[in-house]
């Protein structure tokens, strides 16, 4: 076993999933200011530091994405954030694209940037504490899209990011997500998916890269979320395990799934689903953003000094979501 495969082994076994606390501060900045709470550096830092602080931080999560702003701050009592983190026994991580713009020659499209000057940066994350790190290729959906060039100029840059990270002795996260947005069928997204996710491989292969060292971050396979075909969660469960049993190459230690703008239960359901119907030897979990902090997010709103409330709604999640990521999940324990 190598190091890398060890790493990533540690942060998705046993029902562990991966919280994506990733979030820039312009993106941060509005899920904030859409519960009505100032967005500065010092708040930003509170809420994080109450649900990095939580019990489940030691049960359910075995890893934490961080944001630049994040990794370099210490906590109000006194402990850097990556400490904060493997204290609790997981292991900290870091987004290391700069993200997504427009594709030149295919305007509605993005490439995602962050090349350069990436193996620098990389030496210095892993000086304050990260073994792994977070790239997110971005992929609109329709008959027409995601084109050719960005399928090609998308997997291009996840592969030389991959390639960079493992010389670093750092994980790669591989994230092709296509989007949820529009109308098209489960069908259309597991078709696109699929081709999506194979050209991902085909570049990471002729990169080199190890891929019993890399996790891969997909989206599960839906119908848009202004199609009129909505598919069940049974469906969604047989249709991302089909995509993934013919895309992904069987080295691949595992696959924690982003949320995508799913509700916290939908994100939860179809995880425990494709855990129940998982015949493949890959680690199926999750590597939520907002399935996993939402309704921490509104409890800490109404009082940013009530630490407890925030990590119990935070600790429920967490444990529902280890619970899907086993199969164990049910209405019933969610309610509970
Ligand atoms: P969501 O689960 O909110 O989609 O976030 C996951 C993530 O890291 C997106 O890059």
């Amino acid at each position: 076993m190598t190091e890398l495969n060890k790493i990533a082994l540690k942060i998705i076994s046993n029902g562990k999933g991966i919280l994506a606390a990733d979030e820039s501060n312009g993106t941060m900045t509005k899920r904030l200011e859409a519960v009505g709470v100032p967005s500065t550096a010092e708040n930003r830092l509170l809420f994080r530091e109450s649900i990095m602080s939580s019990q489940s931080m030691k049960e359910c999560i075995g890893g934490v994405i961080l944001y630049d702003e994040t990794i370099n701050q210490t906590t109000s009592f006194g402990k850097s954030i990556p400490d904060l983190i493997s204290s609790s026994g997981a292991v900290p991580g870091i987004k290391v694209d700069v993200g997504a713009k427009d594709l030149a020659n295919s305007s509605e499209e993005k490439i995602t940037e962050g090349l350069d000057g990436l193996r620098e940066r990389l030496k210095k994350y892993y000086s304050l504490g990260a073994r792994f790190t977070k790239w997110r290729g971005v992929y609109i959906i329709s008959e027409k899209y995601p084109s050719k060039l960005a399928i090609n100029c998308n997997a291009h840059a996840l592969a030389r990011y991959s390639a960079l990270v493992q010389e670093s002795k750092m994980v790669p996260i591989v994230e092709p997500e296509v989007l949820m947005a529009g109308d098209h069928s489960a069908d259309i997204c597991l078709k696109k998916t699929s081709e999506v996710i194979k050209k991902c491989f085909d570049e990471l292969i002729l990169h080199k890269v190890d891929l019993s060292g890399i996790i891969l971050k997909p989206n599960m396979i839906l119908a848009g979320s202004h199609s009129k075909n909505k598919i069940s969660n049974e469906e969604v469960s047989q249709k991302t395990l089909q995509c993934l049993k013919n895309s992904v190459p069987n080295e691949v230690p595992g696959i924690a799934f982003l949320s995508g703008g799913q509700s916290e239960i939908e994100a939860t359901e179809n995880l425990n689903l494709i855990n129940k119907n998982n015949k493949t030897n890959f680690i199926m979990t999750y590597s939520y953003g907002r399935a996993l902090q939402q309704s921490a997010l509104k409890m800490w709103s109404k009082n940013i000094k009530d630490i407890e409330a925030t990590q119990n709604t935070f600790n429920h999640r967490a444990k529902m979501c280890t619970l899907a990521a086993q199969g164990k999940w049910s209405h019933a324990l969610e309610n509970k």
